[in-house]
């Protein structure tokens, strides 16, 4: 080639202390958020079929999951309720002695710098498996709004940092906020799933937390995976309903949602990298066809690269590990 102009982009990439130099995307320990299932009973430690590596903790054994989260520097964990009982109502949703409420309170009790954040939803109460109050096979959205602020306090009076509601109603921010403020706890977050789509990949969730509906789906709440402009909607109303944190759910098909929602909200953003998106990676590991370590920190860059400030994957421990080894 002769005379020919061009760029030498190789020139930055020659050697691995060049490539850390120029690299534009960080994943740290700080930015994970841990999932951790907690439910009624002793001596439970299950495994959730779908989900391997991935247990349901009964509370007597919880702390050495929550011991191993704190040692590996992750800030924070989000906590899911298996209860034993359900109810058309969701009434162990908001029970001061509800499995999510003891847990919170244990957890705080015993490691008090941990955030704790409460996923403050009605499903995996329900005997119906909806997220909201039923009347004629219809999800109602008013009621189930006071369902919700009444969860999410009894939740801060058992020690949640931050509230996390995950149910889709309109105005389920607003009511929480309201909620939150009279019972004087002005100063506990809202970290809203502003934009969750009605997606496939929450399978093995609903494995690990007995949450199917069951009958219909969850499509007049959720929203459609082929809207973009919607999610632009929600995050809006959410953002002027109160909430603190942005989260986007599923993570992977949606980079380009998370990219939106980051470039217009200026709050920071969560990408929560679903049930469904880690156990096809630990499925095609375990069957040698992918090498999980380089695959999984390949999908962090990436929602990171995406805008995500935070990332809630059922990954983290692994993820806080590796960045270890490789410092
Ligand atoms: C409850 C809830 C769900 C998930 C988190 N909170 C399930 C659902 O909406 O059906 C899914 C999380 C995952 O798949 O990892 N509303």
């Amino acid at each position: 080639m002769k005379n020919v102009e061009f760029n030498r982009h190789r020139r930055l990439r020659n050697s691995d202390s060049v490539r850390r130099m120029v690299r534009e995307t960080h994943v740290r320990a700080d930015d994970l958020i841990y999932p951790i299932f907690v439910t009624e009973g002793e001596g439970v430690k299950n495994e959730v079929n779908s989900m391997p590596g991935v247990y349901q903790w009964s509370l007597d054994l919880v702390d050495a999951e929550v011991e191993e989260v704190a040692a590996l520097g992750i800030p924070s964990i989000i906590v899911f309720g298996v209860p034993d009982v359900k109810d058309e109502v969701g009434t162990s949703a908001y029970h001061d002695h509800g499995i999510v409420q003891k847990a919170i309170r244990q957890i705080k009790s015993n490691y008090p710098d941990l955030t704790v954040i409460a996923d403050t939803c009605l499903c995996q109460f329900t005997d119906h498996g909806h997220c909201g109050v039923i009347e004629g096979g219809k999800i109602l959205n008013d009621p189930t709004l006071d369902l919700l602020a009444k969860t999410a306090v009894s939740q801060a009076e058992a020690g949640a940092d931050i509230i996390a509601p995950s149910n889709m109603m309109d105005g389920f921010v607003a009511a929480i906020r309201h909620g939150l403020d009279e019972a004087g706890y002005h100063d506990v977050p809202i970290m809203a799933y502003s934009v969750k789509y009605a997606s496939a990949f929450y399978g093995p969730f609903r494995d690990a937390a007995h949450s199917s509906p069951k009958f219909g789906d969850r499509k007049t709440y959720q929203m459609d995976p082929a809207n973009r402009l919607e999610a632009l909607r929600e995050a809006q109303s959410d953002v002027e309903e109160g909430a603190d944190f942005l989260i986007v759910k599923p993570a992977l098909s949606y980079l380009d949602v998370i990219r939106e929602v980051k470039d217009h909200s200026g709050y920071p953003v969560v990408a929560y990298n679903v049930s469904g998106e880690y156990s096809m990676v630990k499925a095609a590991s375990q069957n040698g066809w992918v090498d999980e370590k380089a695959i999984v920190l390949e999908k962090m860059t990436s929602m990171k690269r995406a805008g995500a400030d935070l990332i809630l994957t059922y990954h983290a421990k692994d993820v806080a590990r590796w960045l270890q080894e490789t410092k």
